[in-house]
């Protein structure tokens, strides 16, 4: 980290020492102030919930200028890899800061394509969930599940396990969530084919059955890696954020990429690829373009809690950039599949805008971010809804890793405690007085079924003589007594 030329110093109105504190400078990006010393110095934390001012690490994979709405993955602008890059090329740049050559592709390539199949055993496991069980909860219990079957490569500590762990999750994860569909859906899975592209082989496995040959849809093919590019990194989100916290504990990269994922399934983060699916469908059910104006005021009413999914972000302050790809991937897919009429995407395009008219959404900053087209692609393309999240996943699995690699080859790094403004009671000491008085007050067992108790703390609940008795402490069953 680069020090600044200034410092920050920090002043309290009670005549309380002032404190000094270094300031680090970014390549790019606001620069921060670095309080790690302040509890020492002044016995104070720092309070911010949500992390609104926090940087909770350095990092130098993704870089996020929010105001203007742009996007950077080592410094390559995002419009520039979805045109010009696949989505391996895209995973060796986050894992290893470079994009590869053509040896480094051949390599890295295939390394992954000769680890996506899955132990066999894990269609057992798979199993164990009902058929109706929604994906992302499959998905976190596979994921976490991986640490079980692949042993060899569960030390974080170990750079060698962490770069095998690292191809087993790129390589598997398109296997997984294809078994999630198939086992929903109660179809074969279809075990991973090495002569098609990681896109082309996802869209097999998800869509191909073993009655006959499955061809691959170029245009879908390419949408599909545009998706997985779009949704590779987005620097220190939540579920990267868990990620990192996760793994900080020292525990398995698998275990820390399936917290990845579960933190990933709300609403509010990759769920609401799904959320704003659903919720253009509710739009149509009911008269679509013509409700309209109708939703609209409910969004901006704060105490109906709906919000227009699709829209805002806490980092973009400006267009996403990559909400303006996935409209352009939107164009392509369904131009493709002779869908250029689908109500959902007219709608969608109605919804935003009138919201980029609006003083609410304008005053607020309020635009489109990667989720508002997304839905609109992959269910053009055969994907049920319940699945997006799971393809978010998928395709965030290089960032998570890329992050948590990082993380751990950070000298500065240590296991994530948070602190906290402690707002509950103080010590029970009176409450634990009138307990000991209550007893000592109240009816007591016969001494034959009564035996001490360490504290003498016990309350005691009588029952008949015929009736099972129950003796417990203030806080828990502590015997039952015949
Ligand atoms: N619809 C209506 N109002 C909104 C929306 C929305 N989608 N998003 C934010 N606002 C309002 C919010 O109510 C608040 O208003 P006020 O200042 O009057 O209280 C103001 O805009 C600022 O929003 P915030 O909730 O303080 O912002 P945040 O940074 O805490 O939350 C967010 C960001 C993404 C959770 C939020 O914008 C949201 O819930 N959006 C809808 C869900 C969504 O699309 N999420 C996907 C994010 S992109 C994919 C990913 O990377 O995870």
């Amino acid at each position: 980290m680069k020090l600044a030329d200034n410092k920050a110093t920090l002043s309290f109105s009670n005549g309380s020492p002032s404190v000094e504190m270094p300031v680090y400078q970014g390549s790019i990006g606001p620069d921060v102030i670095d309080i790690r010393k302040l509890y020492a110095q002044t016995g104070m934390f720092t309070y911010d919930p949500g992390f609104l001012s926090t940087a909770s690490c350095q990092s130098a994979i993704t870089y996020i200028d929010g105001d203007k709405g742009e996007l950077l993955y080592r410094g390559y602008p995002i419009e520039q890899l979805a045109v010009n890059c696949d989505f391996l090329e895209t995973c060796h740049l986050l894992l290893y800061g470079n994009l590869p050559n053509e040896t480094q592709k051949k390599d890295f390539t295939s390394r992954v394509t000769n680890h996506t199949m899955v132990n066999e055993q894990m269609q057992f496991f798979l199993r164990g969930f009902r058929r109706d069980a929604h994906p992302m909860a499959v998905l976190t219990g596979l994921v976490g599940a991986l640490s079980a079957f692949y042993h060899d490569s569960t030390d974080i500590n170990n750079p060698q396990h962490r770069e095998v762990a690292a191809i087993r999750l790129i390589a598997k994860m398109p296997t997984l969530v294809a078994m999630a569909y198939k086992y929903g859906k109660g179809e074969p899975y279809m075990y991973p084919r090495n002569d098609l592209s990681y896109a082309g082989n996802f869209l097999r496995m998800m869509f191909g059955t073993p009655c006959e040959d499955y061809v691959v849809n170029p245009v879908l093919e390419r949408a599909l890696d545009r998706i997985f590019i779009l949704h590779a990194d987005h620097e220190q989100n939540a579920s990267t954020s868990t990620v990192r916290l996760c793994g900080s504990s020292g525990t398995n990269p698998f275990a820390a990429i399936a917290a990845g994922v579960a933190c990933l399934w709300g609403p509010a983060h990759g769920g609401a690829n799904e959320a704003c699916l659903n919720m253009l469908e509710d739009i149509q059910r009911q008269g679509g373009v013509s409700k309209v104006g109708e939703f609209m005021e409910k969004v901006k009413d704060k105490n109906s809690g709906v919000k227009l999914m699709g829209f805002g972000h806490r980092v973009y302050k400006n267009y996403d950039p990559r909400a303006k790809l996935m409209q352009e991937t939107c164009n392509e897919v369904l131009k493709e599949l002779g869908l250029e009429n689908d109500p959902l995407f007219k709608l969608a395009k109605e919804l935003e805008k009138i919201a980029l008219e609006d003083d609410y959404f304008v005053s607020r900053k309020l635009y489109p971010n990667v989720d508002f087209y997304s839905g609109i692609v992959q269910r053009a393309m055969g994907i049920p809804v319940n699945l997006f999240t799971g393809i978010f996943a998928l395709a965030r699995t290089v960032g998570w890793i890329a992050q948590l690699n990082e993380m751990i080859s950070d000298p500065e790094y240590k296991i994530g405690r948070p602190r906290q403004l402690f707002t509950g009671s103080e010590r029970a000491g009176k409450r634990a007085a009138a307990i000991q008085t209550l007893i000592v007050d109240g009816p007591r067992p016969p001494t034959h079924e009564s035996p001490p108790h360490p504290g003498g703390l016990f309350l005691w609940c009588a029952g008949s003589a015929s009736r099972p008795r129950i003796v417990v402490t203030p806080v828990t069953v502590q015997r039952v007594l015949p």
